[in-house]
């Protein structure tokens, strides 16, 4: 049973204040866990210099970019979109790199703007040096290998469709002298909870292409590092993954007196365990003599797509509502929390690794009208999710600051916001 002492920064009282000052469902974010992890990744190990992008995918909302922005990280987008998003958040844009699946026909203005570029696919290399003459770009490549928390996160490897296929270094050479390019960065990213010894030889296999390419200057790796949200599970540590590459590169400078700048793109370290969702118990139900016990709670799918996507586990705290009796210990129950959306595959509760399939969790009998939290809920949540699905509008976030206060940071989505771009 989970309980709220070992949630990394929310109490009982912390979570029946915020549910009471700012509603249900909520994101809640930690500044402490935001700088502590930020440290971390600012301490990666590297020979010459290292730059920490965030992987702004995982948690794009303003007041997060700008407190990684005010600690010196850099951004990672992964469509203009996003690149437009960090920059009215006040992001500079030479602080914000650009590897996207999708180039449109309208980024020249973000590159005149000053963000940096990582083509993803020989079309959009030739593209933008059709655009962009004589300058200097990065290429995203496929290194040939890849490895993720799931299929559906492992982005390397000949079944991936992400970065141009290693063994098409010539097809860029002939690219880059077409349009008078000059190769500054290699990049790599080859999936998210990656096995860290597949990272390791991903990276050092960058080598070899680095130099085919003697004018890159800096190694992006990219992100992926994996982040323990229940037991169990294992976080990367940096400092034992990063340290063979550091020295891989630090070998290549004796040998060549290339020194190459280091990057890397976290998204789920940076933010994972510093969010949790406040959520509460709307309804309780079951199935009679099949004895199966379920906890319906105010968000679902439509504020942590995880479960059904991916089957992932995000560990769950109950607390109960003030308004409750007082009662004796109440007995135990194994529940399977769902989410509030019309499908059955809206489970907060799945077994590991597949969505489908019911899990439980025990709590002291519950009440409607109790709080659940949601932990390692950070990242990939309130970005990712089946937005607006049966209408429910957008949750809201906020942020505890270091000074133990929670400031709205993100408003609920309200029902005419939802349609507003309907047309009668
Ligand atoms: N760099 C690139 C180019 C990426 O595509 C990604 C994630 C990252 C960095 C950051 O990866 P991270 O450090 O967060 O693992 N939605 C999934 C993960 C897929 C993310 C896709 N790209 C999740 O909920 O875990």
């Amino acid at each position: 049973m989970n309980s709220m002492n070992e949630h990394p920064f929310l109490s009982y009282e912390t979570v029946r204040d915020i549910a009471k000052r700012f509603g249900t469902p909520i994101y809640v974010y930690d500044e402490n866990s935001l700088r502590c992890n930020a440290e971390a990744c600012l301490a990666f190990p590297n020979a010459f210099g290292l730059t920490v992008r965030f992987a702004m995918k995982a948690c794009p909302t303003a007041a997060v970019l700008r407190l990684f922005d005010s600690m010196g990280l850099h951004f990672d987008a992964s469509s203009i979109y996003e690149v437009r998003r960090a920059m009215r958040a006040g992001i500079a844009p030479e602080k914000i790199s650009l590897s996207t699946q999708e180039l449109p026909e309208d980024f020249a203005d973000e590159i005149k703007a000053g963000i940096r570029f990582n083509a993803c696919s020989l079309d959009q290399l030739d593209r933008y040096g059709k655009a962009f003459p004589g300058t200097r770009v990065g290429v995203r490549f496929n290194p040939g290998i890849g490895s993720g928390a799931t299929g559906k996160t492992n982005v390397g490897g000949p079944d991936s469709s992400f970065g141009v296929w290693h063994e098409y270094a010539d097809a860029v050479k002939c690219i880059l002298g077409k349009h008078g390019l000059t190769l500054e960065r290699i990049h790599t990213h080859i999936g998210s909870g990656s096995d860290p010894a597949v990272w390791q030889r991903a990276a050092i296999s960058s080598l070899d292409m680095v130099r085919r390419f003697p004018t890159v200057e800096t190694l992006d790796f990219g992100g992926g590092y994996k982040v323990a949200r229940v037991p169990g599970e294992k976080t990367t540590d940096l400092q034992a993954c990063g340290a063979p590459v550091r020295d891989a590169i630090a070998k290549l400078a004796e040998e060549t007196g290339r020194r190459l700048h280091f990057e890397i793109e976290p998204g789920t370290y940076l933010v994972a365990n510093a969010g949790s969702i406040v959520a509460r118990v709307q309804d309780v139900t079951d199935t009679g003599k099949f004895g199966r016990s379920f906890i319906k709670l105010d968000m679902g799918m439509t504020d942590l797509l995880r479960p059904s996507l991916y089957g992932a586990q995000h560990p769950t705290m109950l607390v109960p509502s003030l308004l409750r009796p007082n009662t004796p210990p109440r007995p135990v129950v194994n529940y399977v929390l769902v989410g509030h959306c019309c499908e059955s595959g809206d489970l907060v509760s799945c077994a590991p690794g597949e969505p489908e399939k019911l899990a439980t969790r025990a709590f002291h009998q519950v009440e409607i009208g109790d709080l659940c939290v949601i932990g390692g809920a950070g990242a990939y949540c309130a970005g990712m999710s089946a937005k607006n699905y049966n209408s429910f509008p957008e949750a809201a976030e906020v942020l505890i600051g270091a000074d133990g206060n929670a400031r709205l940071i993100r408003r609920r989505q309200t029902l005419d916001q939802i349609v507003q771009n309907e047309i009668f």
